[in-house]
């Protein structure tokens, strides 16, 4: 199969995942300038779903509040705005993952941990770092594979090859996808999220987390995801059908400029991170 014909799946839109709306919404609302914590509660408010788990997230045992909050205003005072909007996207992406029927030999479940552990990753990789805007790239984190969606749900078969291949020869998945497919999900994410509309940056993310293009820019926001990545399938936080850990690109550790002293720090951090918050989305 050849890009052009992944081209025309991407092209046939009312059969594609869509973004959830409380996505869009709250992504477009917290760009805005003068956006309340009313607003977002009433946004919030109208998935039951996800309001639940905003108020079962500040009453965890992490935030050890002495008092149960019980007015979804309140708790998105006491978490803050992009935190609440991390834990909708991450919500919201796994209602999306499970929408559709995907090739058995790829578990979806696993795929979503592995993104949410990846958007983790990245931004305690970002803040660590001290960049800009380490809630970004939590959505780039948590979208970087999303190609994998493409490929699980409209290639069953030839996808299917791949996850084998990736398995037994223990190469790198998106060797194998060039191989078997013809081209990679890292080409297929930046076809979706074009499609979707994304930011640049979220689309540069997804498109070169990999950094297998040794002509692309690696901006901060990339190698932080491209680490990201690498730390949570060395950890085993989910998984996105990769058998043997990656190599990380050693540029990328430079960019970010994180002394390595501080890699038990920042891997103490992610688990402690990616255990709560799976437990509190998945329930
Ligand atoms: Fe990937
Ligand atoms: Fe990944």
């Amino acid at each position: 199969m050849k890009p052009n014909q992944i081209d025309r799946i991407i092209r046939r839109v009312d059969r594609l995942p869509t973004l959830p709306i409380i996505y869009t919404k709250l992504t477009r609302l917290l760009q805005a300038p003068n956006t309340t914590v009313q607003t977002v509660g009433n946004i919030i408010a109208e998935d039951q779903a996800i309001a639940v788990k905003v108020l079962r997230l500040v009453n965890s045992a992490f935030y050890g509040l002495p008092h149960k909050i019980g007015s979804l205003k309140h708790a998105i005072v006491l978490l803050g705005l992009n935190q609440v909007k991390n834990l909708v996207l991450a919500t919201s992406t796994l209602q999306m993952f499970q929408e559709f029927k995907s090739a058995e030999a790829f578990d979806m479940k696993k795929f979503w941990e592995h993104s949410v552990g990846c958007a983790i990753a990245a931004k305690v990789l970002a803040e660590t770092a001290h960049l800009g805007s380490p809630d970004d790239i939590f959505s780039g984190g948590l979208l970087h594979d999303v190609g994998k969606l493409i490929h699980a749900i409209y290639l069953d078969e030839a996808f299917t090859a791949v996850i084998a291949d990736v398995q037994e020869n223990e190469v790198p998945m998106i060797e194998s996808e060039k191989k078997i497919l013809g081209y990679d999900h890292s080409y297929t994410g930046r076809e979706l999220a074009a499609r979707w509309s994304l930011s640049q940056g979220t689309i540069e993310m997804i498109a070169h987390h990999h950094l297998s293009d040794s002509s692309a820019r690696i901006t901060k926001e990339i190698a932080a995801v491209h680490i990201g990545d690498i730390i949570c399938i060395a950890l085993g936080l989910g998984s996105g059908g990769e058998k043997k850990v990656p190599v990380a690109n050693t540029k990328a550790w430079d960019i970010l400029d994180i002394d390595l002293s501080r890699l038990d720090y920042i891997v103490t951090r992610i688990e402690k991170l990616f255990r709560e918050s799976v437990s509190i989305l998945e329930s």
